[in-house]
Parts: structure tokens; sequence; C-alpha cells
């Protein structure tokens, strides 16, 4: 899996030459469309979050613009674990949807089972090679062949505030350092107010971790760590802190929490009930989804200490074999329809991401998503560009899910030391 450690460089020729405001050339003339007969495109996604449905329903009103139906397959569950297993069990009895929301490393499994369709007949006719950064266009092929489209670029590293709860609580600006933010923390905690907003599942646990790693031991380390899996790294000082640091944050989170989903625990956040929130930045698609505006209803920083890094995290569709050729077409325009400005603009501004595509224009965009684009260029450049882990984007889902349990275990279990935790996430991330 080379392309884990190089999917950085090529996202930062795309965020470079947005930032060097590089027009986008008009898209070449696709072959005059054929009028297509009325084709049923089951979608399998779990975007079912109020900022999530609103971004899927664009997709789905670009498809039917085309003449087509939309089939929906949502299976409700944040980071996806449970639309994968869905999925599995679809394509195993030999009955897959046209497309699924499929990431990362996990598209080459796929395309290993022999199961996934060439959309280069779409991708040549409209220069995808030319509109996506190199190397994300090489996460989206599997043996030269276009099997994926990219939608988005995630960040995850984010940390959200209710500024209202800051005030209250006599927290002035957002904290920088971990030691800054459980100064705030306890003020918000004394207030009455939940200080950390959090919601007990596995995926988001890891969500959390990895932006501790990242802020407690900065890129270099999380990227020895927890994308080169270096014993070197992972048995350091440094990882013992990150766990440290990581179990503290537990102390401020309320009782509830454990097994509520991400988006019930942004709106504590969006309804004033807590103070701040370890999220990617599908949470901002919550918060304007509920009418909230950056820097008024709800404040964006990167997490403490990882202003000088980005973790990126790309949505994308692969899509399967299909027998019938009025289905192959729908497919295509349904890559096609993906990989447009005009989905590109509307669909990553209810989402909360950035665009994937080269050059887009960022100006209707919000403040968050303009520091988003703009942290992608000066960490790609600065070399604290790194995948998340916790999101599919760096090593193969196996090894991704047993370290996560650990980390999961480790923060629900008090009597789970950081040295027996430690050891075991070094133990299962350098098992052969
Ligand atoms: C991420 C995914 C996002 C969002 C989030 C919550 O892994 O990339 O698009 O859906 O999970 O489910």
């Amino acid at each position: 899996m080379k392309f884990q450690y190089t999917l950085g460089a090529a996202l930062v020729a795309a965020m470079l030459a947005t930032a060097c405001g590089k027009k986008e050339e008009a898209p070449a003339a696709a072959a005059p469309a054929a009028p297509t007969a009325k084709q049923s495109v089951e979608v399998l996604h779990y975007w079912t979050s109020g900022g999530e449905a609103a971004s899927a329903a664009e997709l789905k009103k670009m498809l039917e613009a085309k003449g087509h139906e939309w089939k929906d397959f949502a299976v409700a569950g944040g980071g996806g674990e449970n639309a994968m297993t869905v999925l599995k069990s679809r394509a195993v009895s030999g009955n897959p949807p046209t497309a699924a929301q499929v990431k990362g490393p996990a598209i080459q499994e796929w395309a290993n089972e022999g199961m996934l369709a060439s959309i280069d007949a779409v991708a040549t006719a409209e220069k995808w090679d030319d509109l996506l950064p190199k190397v994300v266009a090489d996460v989206m092929k599997a043996n030269g062949n276009y099997v994926a489209a990219p939608v988005n670029v995630h960040r995850v590293n984010w940390m959200w505030a209710n500024p209202e709860v800051l005030n209250k609580a006599g927290v002035k600006g957002m904290p920088t350092t971990w030691d800054e933010f459980f100064v705030a923390a306890d003020k918000i905690k004394k207030s009455g107010a939940i200080a950390l907003a959090h919601g007990g599942q596995n995926w988001q646990d890891f969500t959390v971790f990895e932006s501790v790693a990242l802020g407690v031991g900065g890129a270099q380390f999380y990227n020895d760590a927890l994308v080169k899996l270096d014993p070197a790294a992972l048995n350091s000082p440094t990882m013992t802190k990150v766990l440290t640091t990581f179990r503290k944050l537990k102390g401020y989170t309320d009782a509830a929490s454990p097994g509520r989903d991400w988006n019930m625990t942004t709106a504590l956040v969006i309804q004033g009930k807590a103070g701040f929130q370890f999220m990617g930045d599908w949470a901002k698609g919550e918060f304007t989804a509920a009418g909230k505006k950056p820097g008024e209803g709800f404040l964006c920083a990167a997490a403490p200490g990882t202003a000088n890094a980005y973790t990126f995290n790309v949505d994308s569709f692969i899509m399967f074999k299909l027998k019938d050729e009025a289905a192959q077409k729908a497919q295509g325009d349904l890559a096609s329809a993906i990989l447009s400005t005009e989905f590109q603009e509307v669909f990553n501004q209810n989402k909360g991401s950035i665009p994937v595509r080269l050059g887009h224009d960022m100006s209707k965009f919000d403040d968050c998503a303009k520091l988003s684009a703009t942290d992608f260029v000066a960490t790609a450049k600065s070399g604290g560009l790194v995948p998340s882990v916790a999101h599919g984007m760096a090593i193969e889902p196996a090894k991704q899910g047993s370290i996560q349990d650990v980390v999961t275990a480790f923060w629900n279990d008090g009597k789970l030391s950081v040295a027996e935790a430690q050891k075991r996430i070094a133990a299962v991330a350098t098992a052969k």
C-alpha cells in the first residue's frame, strides 16, 4: 500500500493549484449524451444525519436530472461499519448495488475480489486525470482503470465549540494546546455544562485518539506510529503521553456518552448543553443544517496542538460490475455527476468538506472550509498533511480495526493501564 505515504503530496498539488487561483478549464466536450432509459441506480451510503442526508439528496437530485431513478440504500451508523457489513452480505449473495461508499485501501480490497467495474469511459471523456490530484486518482484506480469516484476532502482534526457556553464559563478563545484545553474544560465543567461532548462508539473514540496523537506527538510521530506502525514510535514515551492525555479527556464527558451517535453528540454543542467536540468536519454539516454560522453559532479550530497538521479523509464511491448495458450507462452518469463542478460545490457546502476537484473556486464556502483549504496547502508544504487512520485512509481495514479495538477497550476500562494498552496497541499494530 505505497499510496498511503504519497496521497498527501498529490493533494498538495491540488490545493496549490486552488491557492494559486488556477482557473478551471472548461470540461472537455463529452460525447453527446444519448437519451437514456430511466434506470434505477442503487447507491449504498451511510449518510443519514441531517447534514449528510442533505448532501446525499444533492446527488439524488443530480441523478434524477439525468433521467434516472435514485434507489436509496442508506445504512445508518457513523463511520460506516454497519454499511460495510451489509455491503459484504449483498455482494456475497451476488447482488451488489450500483455503487457504494467505500474509500482508501478498502477500494483495492474490493477490486481484488474482481467485483468492480471500470468507469474509464467517463473518466477519459471528462479528463479525470487532469481534474484530480494524481495520487487521489491512483487510489481510485485498480490495474490502471478507474473503479471509484472521489467526492470530497474531509479534515478530521477539528475541535468544535459553542461560543455561548465558553463565554458563560469564562473561557476566552479556543484552546491551542492540551494544557489550555484542560483549563478551559475545568471552567466549563464548573459552570454546569458538559465540557466535552463525546459519543462513546469505537470509531468516535479512535477519531479523538488520532487527534490527540497528532496534537501531542506532531505529524512526524503520527506518521511513524499510526501510519508506518513503527515499533519504536509505538513504544515511545510520546505514545505513553498520548494515552495519558486521551484518558484524561474521559473525565470531561457526560454519563450518557456511551453508545451515543456522533450527530446527537454534535447536537449537544448546537443546543448549548456542551462546550467542545472533537470530530471531522462532517460535524459542520450538522451546525449548518441547524442554521448556525461559523464565528457566531459555533466555532471551529484545529484540535489542540494540531494547527500545523491536517488529517485528511477522502470519501468515494466504488462502482460494481453490472450486466445490463443501460444500467452501466446510468452508472457512468452517476460517476460523471459526482465529479461535476456543480455537484462538488453544493455537496461539499452541505457536507462540511472541501471539493476534491483541482482549482475549485472556494469563494462561496464558509470560513471553516476556507481555513481547511488554506491549512491543506500549508500542511502539504510543511509535511503536516497526514492520512486519517480512524477513517480508513492509511492502513488496511483489518489492522485499523484491531488498533481501534484496543483504543476503545482502553477508553472504556479504567482498569486497563496505560502501559498495558500501549503494549497491546504495539502488538496488534506490528502483528504479521
Ligand atoms: C466518515 C465519512 C464521512 C461521514 C462520517 C460519519 O468516515 O468519511 O463522510 O459520513 O464518517 O459517518
